[in-house]
């Protein structure tokens, strides 16, 4: 039987507090077993029975109950991840002060495994200096600080700064646990991933789409996040959950993808186009719907080229190092095997690594798993196995950092 995980869950003292009552139960019901350390003025949001009840545990504050167990240090020591959520403004300064004048923060010097703020505050605190300041220095010592999310803030107001939903920081915990002991290696990265599948229209309610679901492109972006980087994730028409951490652009059609695209990668360290774009669209786009002609006729739909992004962001980099990376779903033929094809696209694109997907009849897309060749522009080639998305997500982005 393997060892249960054991997190630490650090509390601060916000709103949000009530949230991580979710996130705490998500983390318990997987199994896990979790100390809950909320500060003082944690419980004056959310109070202790509610942290001893979910966790099954005592919530202690201070490190002078249990002093005969040298509590933070037992707790520390014994962590195989510490997350802290909701992440003040005061305590992510006291963390990166390194004080320690109550268990939590005490906890978070002894803690040697994967530390993981949740910042929640309103946007005028967590654009502070002193705020960005602490955070630079948490990052550059290797701990991880999720971007909060853009919306609605305690009040009326919204921005950013808002806690992402428990679904979405369970999510991220799981990434990272999954990563074990290897370390944030893309933090002060910038990454940009494109996922889904361009839908170009022909009226009011009709379009051309593709299969695509953008599970392979939010793999990716996820993986980026657990791995400490900056991470836009451009989405056409996507329904899954945001990935906690990411900072998310909404697009429609393959021209405004393009645009989103253009726009995010000045100043990405690399780019991955994982979206399905369209590579016609109609020429003309008419306002009312399309009716069904008296004669019984069928409308001829003209259609016209779009721009391949792909290979307009590898012929313009902005920077000669950004890597570029593309996706390719092929088929063999009589003309050439998946690699043969693949080999002329990767040429063709100009980018530095195209993961080629042989794609069947219910091969690649809407399924959970993927199975790929990385080809590199160097020659290299490398087999991924059948395997979960976010597993082969990981393994471009081991190839990525190799060429950074
Ligand atoms: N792509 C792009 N812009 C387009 C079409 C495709 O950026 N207008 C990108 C995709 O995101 C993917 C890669 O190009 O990363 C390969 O797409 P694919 O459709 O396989 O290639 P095509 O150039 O369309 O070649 P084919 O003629 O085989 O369809």
């Amino acid at each position: 039987m393997t060892r249960q995980i054991e997190i630490v869950l650090g509390v601060g003292g916000g709103i949000a507090a009530y949230k991580v009552a979710d996130v705490l139960r998500r983390l318990t019901e997987s199994g896990h077993g979790v100390t809950v350390v909320p500060t003082r003025s944690a419980l004056r949001f959310v109070g202790e029975p509610t942290w001893a009840a979910l966790s099954g545990r005592p919530a202690r504050t201070e490190v002078f109950e249990d002093v005969h167990e040298v509590p933070h240090v037992r707790i520390g020591r014994r962590a195989d991840l510490v997350l802290v959520a909701p992440a003040t403004a005061d305590l992510l300064a006291k963390a990166a002060a390194g004080l320690a004048d109550d268990l939590l923060t005490s906890t978070l010097l002894t803690a040697r495994g994967p530390v993981i703020f949740v910042p929640a505050m309103h946007t005028e605190m967590w654009e502070h200096p002193a705020t960005v300041a602490n955070v630079a220095t948490l990052r550059e010592r290797g701990a991880l600080v999720v971007e909060p999310a853009v919306g609605r803030l305690t009040g009326a107001d919204t921005g950013k700064g808002r806690l992402p939903e428990p679904a979405d920081i369970f999510a991220y915990v799981t990434d990272v646990l999954a990563r074990g002991t290897a370390g944030p290696d893309l933090t002060g990265r910038h990454v940009v991933v494109s996922a889904g599948g361009t839908r170009e229209h022909l009226d009011p309610v009709r379009f051309l789409g593709n299969r695509s679901s953008g599970r392979q492109g939010y793999a990716l972006a996820r993986a980026a996040a657990a791995r400490g980087a900056k991470v836009t994730l451009v989405a056409a028409n996507v329904a899954l959950p945001d990935p906690a951490g990411v900072d998310i652009v909404r697009v429609g059609s393959a021209a405004q993808l393009y645009d989103a695209m253009l726009a995010a990668a000045a100043g990405a360290d690399a780019v991955v186009m994982a979206a399905a774009v369209a590579d016609f669209r109609p020429a003309a786009y008419t306002d009312t719907k399309i009716k069904k002609a008296a004669d019984g006729s069928s409308p001829v739909i003209e259609l016209e080229r779009t721009t391949d992004i792909l290979a307009h962001l590898a012929a313009h980099r902005p920077d000669p190092k950004q890597v570029v990376v593309g996706f390719a779903a092929e088929t063999g033929d009589a003309s050439g095997t998946v690699l043969d094809h693949g080999r002329a696209k990767l040429a063709a694109k100009g980018c530095d690594l195209l993961v080629v997907n042989e794609v069947g009849a219910d091969r690649g897309f809407e399924t959970e798993d993927n199975a790929a060749v990385v080809l590199g522009a160097d020659g290299s080639a490398v087999t991924v196995a059948n395997g979960p998305k976010t597993a082969l997500a990981h393994i471009v982005w081991d190839l990525v950092r190799a060429r950074l």
